[in-house]
């Protein structure tokens, strides 16, 4: 795609980013950004809230507050009940009123499968812009949620996930980042990403790729949701996630030699997953302590930003 430049342009395609952003004043930028999927539970009101969190959650690891969301839908209207649309529509508003989003419109198109998301729209000041990029040497890395939503989802297709992790994880997903979107614009945050479709080790691979630090991740301190280790050894893997490895396995060193089954983890696709955060040294307790105190109860400090090796990410 043809690169295209603006001065107004803060955030454009040159890099992979969660959301665009465009200038409109010294002090106001628009964060614009649009996500949607195929129903991943059955309950259509739980796919309404979890398809919204997930859509939003883009304007959050901006460091922005959406204000305003359109629906986009896609829908088998001749082979599928619309009381299926009608309550999926209703867990979204919902949410978006939980959100403060105000939904102003949307389109719908027949299609053969369902889909169900948001185009978004947020606002930010020009300076406070977080884009996924910025990390300095030393930083350490939060995780504001556990992750494992791909491969519980796969085993609640295959019928094998116990109640445990179907509500643990489904809550997880219908929960908004904006309780740590919050918190972390009272810090001086460097950077900022949310996980979702290419895992924790994708997005992680897109801070560091083309800069001039490295990472490691402690795995031990990763959040990993109820099932998941269990479900992986039973080889309940989306495609995605053994896609998400393929493509960014040249960036890692898995130098203690973890199992597949926690690498599969690592890199698993997450729906509407958590935030992840670099902050310097003193601030990163600080803001962790505020996120335990809010309730936000998963959230880790899981790595840190270093000087070696260049542009990889080791695993500990
Ligand atoms: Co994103
Ligand atoms: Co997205
Ligand atoms: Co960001």
């Amino acid at each position: 795609m043809p690169t295209i430049s603006d001065p107004k342009l803060i955030v454009g395609m040159e890099r992979p980013d969660d959301a665009g952003v465009y200038k409109l004043r010294d002090d106001l930028a628009l964060v614009v950004t649009l996500d949607f999927f195929t129903p991943i539970v059955d309950d259509p009101y739980t796919f309404g809230q979890i398809a919204v969190a997930n859509a939003l959650s883009d304007v959050y690891a901006m460091g922005a507050r959406p204000i305003l969301a359109m629906n986009i839908i896609c829908f088998p209207i001749n082979t599928m009940d619309i009381s299926i649309l009608q309550e999926t529509l209703r867990g979204g508003s919902d949410k978006m009123h939980q959100a403060d989003v105000l939904l102003v419109g949307g389109h719908s198109v027949e299609d053969n499968e369902f889909k169900y998301g948001l185009s978004v729209t947020g606002t930010i000041h020009p300076n406070r812009v977080l884009t996924n990029s910025k990390a300095k040497v030393g930083d350490k890395l939060i995780l504001t949620k556990p992750i494992g939503t791909g491969i519980i989802s796969t085993a609640i297709k295959a019928k094998m996930a116990d109640d445990i992790s179907t509500q643990t994880s489904i809550e997880s997903m219908k929960t908004l980042n904006r309780g740590p979107a919050e918190l972390m614009s009272k810090f001086n945050v460097r950077a900022c990403t949310d996980v979702s479709g290419f895992g924790l080790l994708g997005h992680a691979c897109e801070m560091i790729e083309d800069t001039d630090v490295g990472m490691t991740i402690y795995e031990s301190n990763v959040p990993i949701l109820p099932g998941t280790k269990e479900y992986a050894k039973q080889g309940l893997i989306p495609g995605g996630t053994y896609r998400n490895q393929q493509f960014r396995v040249h960036m890692i060193d898995n130098n203690g030699g973890l199992s597949e089954d926690i690498m599969h983890i690592l890199f698993d696709a997450q729906t509407s997953g958590g935030l992840l955060i670099a902050i310097p040294e003193p601030d990163a307790n600080k803001l962790l302590s505020a996120m335990h105190e809010k309730g936000i109860s998963d959230a880790a400090i899981i790595g840190e930003i270093t000087d070696e090796p260049k542009g990889r990410i080791v695993i500990k």
